[in-house]
């Protein structure tokens, strides 16, 4: 009969891509990377894992008998930062924000601190030198007595500190500069930044300070850590926004201590990130009457809602094929919605230029506004004005057919908050509260009914 004693196996694994095989290659199939290969003995036996604090084994709890707590947590001292981790953070736990470099994420990093004197917080940068931070922290202004800047890429190095100054919170800036001395591969490979954060996970729980750790994503998407980080932190945050504009997004896609619908909005000052309280009130312009090519879309996002302005430009195509191009919306979704127009309202677009631009920089993905890029469109492409006390907030299908979107309450109380006189939305909506005062919902079932209310 098999024993149930501890097994091991030896396998290979990439230094630099985390690739197994097994057995040794010169080249890892994988990432192409020339003598990476390294080996690990991994231990396949049935062994009981031991409770690290008290040393027992752990036993299942009737599911009544488990006390609840309430997870104490910690004010940031920023109210949008506090609002989107649930109310504070939660000691011991692990934040990660993500996002494209040059975004904000030390900025956002060093305010708190900044904005919060008797957090006791340690700064580890990796990426610039203390007397950089210490000019950032002047241009940003505050006052953080308690807060102490290290610069240190060694993890070994930041744990023993860490031990020693037993900060509240402590933040580092970045997971792809750090290294743990005892992994033989180099800073910002798979390898390391998977390394790094479990130690910083480890080192969360059993100490019990609050870790935040920033790190890079790349423009395309390519995972150069983050990706893989998500499954390890316990918080991430991710950053959004055109680098050009001056908005930020961020946005809560994962929290094990509260919701992830919660969402944020920065400006970029020359004095750091400002909250941007009332997004509505900023991303709908207050231009004079008569400019066509714009529609005003009710858009939902986390739990917030807001108005923004989408633009659209038509003319008639200079070379033989049209573009189209869009800037913070799918493209593709675009186009789909100009086929929709062609085909099932008559409208001929297809030999037309068209280009869409999200006001603010945003990135938008609520299909709540298709209808508002369908106005925009047929606006540029009539020289037809939208009265600028119109809004818009439905989905667009395929035959045409306009969609009820989720939470239309809500973006009706928005309209009518910022002094819309109409709305439009799905016919098929149900709405459940009183109309709000001053606004008139206007319910159309698909596109042609729409454009007879509309352009009449
Ligand atoms: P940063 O926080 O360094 O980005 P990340 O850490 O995500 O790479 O922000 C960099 C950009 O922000 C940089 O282009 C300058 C700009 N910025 C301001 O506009 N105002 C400020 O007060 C600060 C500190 C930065
Ligand atoms: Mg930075």
């Amino acid at each position: 009969m098999a024993t149930m004693g501890a097994k091991t196996k030896a396998v290979w694994y990439c230094t630099s891509c985390g690739n197994e095989s097994s057995k040794w290659m010169g080249r890892c199939p994988a990432c192409g990377e020339w003598n990476t290969m390294v080996e690990k003995t991994l231990d396949t036996g049935v062994k009981r894992a031991r409770d690290t604090a008290s040393g027992s084994v752990r036993k299942p709890q009737r599911l009544k008998d488990i006390q609840s707590l309430d997870e104490p947590r910690v004010s940031l001292g920023n109210a949008e930062v506090d609002r989107i981790l649930g109310g504070g953070i939660v000691p011991g736990s692990l934040v990660l924000i993500g996002g494209e470099p040059g975004i904000g994420k030390s900025t956002l990093s060093l305010q708190i601190p900044l904005g919060c004197p008797d957090l006791k917080t340690l700064y580890v940068t990796g990426e610039e030198s203390v007397k950089q931070v210490k000019m950032r922290a002047d241009r940003l202004g505050g006052d953080a007595s308690e807060c102490l800047i290290y610069s240190e890429t060694c993890i070994e190095n930041v744990l023993e500190e860490a031990e020693a100054v037993q900060p509240q919170l402590m933040i580092v800036d970045s997971v792809q500069t750090m290294y743990i001395g005892a992994v033989d591969s180099t800073p910002g490979s798979v390898t390391q930044i998977k390394e790094v954060a479990a130690t910083l996970l480890r080192f969360a729980k059993e100490s019990g300070v609050a870790v935040i750790l920033i790190g890079h994503i790349t423009k395309d998407g390519y995972i150069a850590g983050p990706k893989i980080l998500e499954h390890i932190v316990d918080v991430v945050l991710q950053f959004e926004g055109e680098n050009r504009g001056s908005y930020r997004i961020l946005r809560s896609i994962k929290n094990r201590f509260g919701s992830t619908a919660e969402l944020a909005v920065f400006e970029m000052t020359g004095a750091g990130l400002r909250a941007v309280l009332n997004p509505s009130e900023l991303l709908v312009p207050m231009h004079e009457q008569g400019l066509s090519g714009t529609a005003i879309a009710a858009m939902l996002d986390g739990t917030r809602s807001f108005l923004f302005e989408v633009q659209a430009l038509v003319s008639s195509a200079v070379y033989g094929t049209a573009q189209r191009s869009a800037t913070g919306y799918d493209v593709r979704r675009l186009n789909m919605l100009l086929a929709v127009l062609e085909k099932r309202a008559g409208f001929h677009l297809s030999a037309k230029d068209v280009f869409l631009n999200m006001a603010g920089g945003l990135r938008v993905t609520d299909p709540a506004c298709d209808l508002a890029v369908i106005c925009a469109v047929l606006s540029s492409n009539f020289d037809f004005a939208i009265p600028s006390d119109v809004c818009f907030a439905g989905e667009v299908g395929l035959s045409g057919e306009i969609r009820p979107v989720g939470q239309t309450d809500r973006r009706i109380n928005e309209a009518a908050r910022l002094g819309f006189s109409r709305i439009f939305v799905s016919a098929f909506s149900s709405l459940e509260q009183k109309t709000p005062e001053g606004i008139r919902i206007i319910k159309v079932a698909d596109v042609p009914a729409l454009v007879k209310n509309l352009f009449k």
